[in-house]
């Protein structure tokens, strides 16, 4: 049978939708599990089976057995849960469209002239381990699986430099420039030890003696929506409620975190605020849904959660898959259509698992 077209979806209303996803679930059964990031859309993340944080939800896409993974969440997370999935799994991003802008800041092309750049001074292979965020597309987990590198996500950070820095002296950090800061200092690194790459600019905008003197190059990459936090908003908390505390994703910049007492995943977040005692005031920076989400959970207990920025920021692209994209999805696959798989060319695949393994088994 043809694949059912998008078009009727797109005239669904929302209580329609809602519908239709449980019928279509139900229809599914075990064949299909529901992966949700916790920055999805509240009337997504309703329908979810299992959710989480990257590295969370990349060691669960490893282990379901479900027929069909569709991923609720961004691109590289629908690539990661296909490279770690078996063969004969299929994973679906129910919007192609949801991509992540920060990953989309790293290219495999700009990669490669780095290192060919790097080369001019070093001899990356032996000096440089690339350390990728797990915020990246596939071909860029291949090109670490090729050369001794390694994946790391927000949760494993400064474990995964440390496996890194025992394999050869330097890093080179990408996309996100802002959590391969913070997880540095966090080891004990210099700041003046970490340079910045720009790659727009010839040698990465760095001398040779910058690069002989970085331990870690940083990626000149970050996240639109966390670079909205900022520290005046916190000093603006903590003057209203001096026993508040402030928790910070490490996507923010390095200001915020370090104003910030704790600081860690999505995951990490939703756990610490929710075992936080009753009656206390959190400053949450990331991002809005989650954030909302955890208010109304915490509520009861007499725990207020407030967000940190004035303005509303949102992961826009996680927000495209909306309850109409997943009806139209699930509808396809109980159909026995298989729409929008995300499939990562196996010479690829193959490389990007060397790289995650290496992740999951240090992490
Ligand atoms: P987590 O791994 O903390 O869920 O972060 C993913 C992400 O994209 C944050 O912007
Ligand atoms: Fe990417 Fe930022 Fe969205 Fe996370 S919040 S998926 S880093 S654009």
């Amino acid at each position: 049978m043809a694949a059912i077209s998008f078009d009727p979806f797109n005239a669904l209303s929302d209580d329609q939708a809602q519908e239709r996803i449980v019928a279509a679930k139900a229809k599914l059964g075990s064949r299909a599990v529901l992966l949700c990031h916790h920055y999805q859309r509240a009337d997504v993340y309703r329908h979810a089976d299992i959710t989480g944080d990257s590295l969370k939800l990349s060691r669960l896409a490893s282990q379901t057995a479900a027929e069909y993974i569709v991923f609720c969440g961004v691109h590289f997370m629908a690539e990661v849960a296909d490279i770690l999935s078996r063969p004969e799994q299929v994973s679906i991003l129910p919007d192609m469209a949801a991509g992540c802008s920060m990953a989309d800041m790293a290219s495999r092309a700009k990669v490669e002239r780095c290192w060919r750049e790097l080369a001019t001074v070093l001899d990356p292979d032996e000096k440089v381990t690339p350390v990728t965020y797990i915020n990246s597309a596939a071909d860029l987990k291949a090109f670490c699986g090729e050369h001794g590198g390694i994946v790391c996500t927000s949760s494993n950070a400064t474990q995964i430099l440390e496996w890194s820095f025992k394999r050869r002296e330097k890093v080179l950090f990408f996309p996100d420039q802002h959590l391969g800061r913070w997880s540095g200092y966090r080891m004990g690194i210099p700041m003046d030890e970490m340079a910045i790459w720009n790659p727009d600019l010839e040698m990465g905008g760095l001398t040779r003696a910058q690069i002989e003197k970085a331990r870690i190059i940083l990626w000149h990459g970050y996240c639109s929506v966390h670079q909205m936090f900022q520290p005046g908003q916190i000093d603006r908390f903590r003057a209203k409620h001096p026993d508040g505390i402030v928790i910070s994703h490490p996507e923010c910049s390095f200001e915020v975190c370090r104003k910030s007492d704790y600081v860690g995943s999505t995951e990490t977040i939703l756990k610490t605020v929710k075992a936080g005692a009753p009656g206390t005031h959190w400053l949450v920076g990331t991002e809005l849904n989650l954030v909302e989400r955890l208010a109304q959970e915490v509520k009861p207990e007499g725990k207020t959660v407030q967000f940190m920025a004035d303005t509303i920021c949102m992961c826009s692209t996680m927000q495209r898959i909306d309850p109409q994209h997943l009806a139209w999805c699930l509808e396809n696959l109980a159909a026995g259509n298989v729409v929008n798989r995300i499939s990562v060319p196996p010479h690829e695949a193959v490389l990007a698992k060397v790289a995650l393994e290496r992740m999951l088994e240090a992490s």
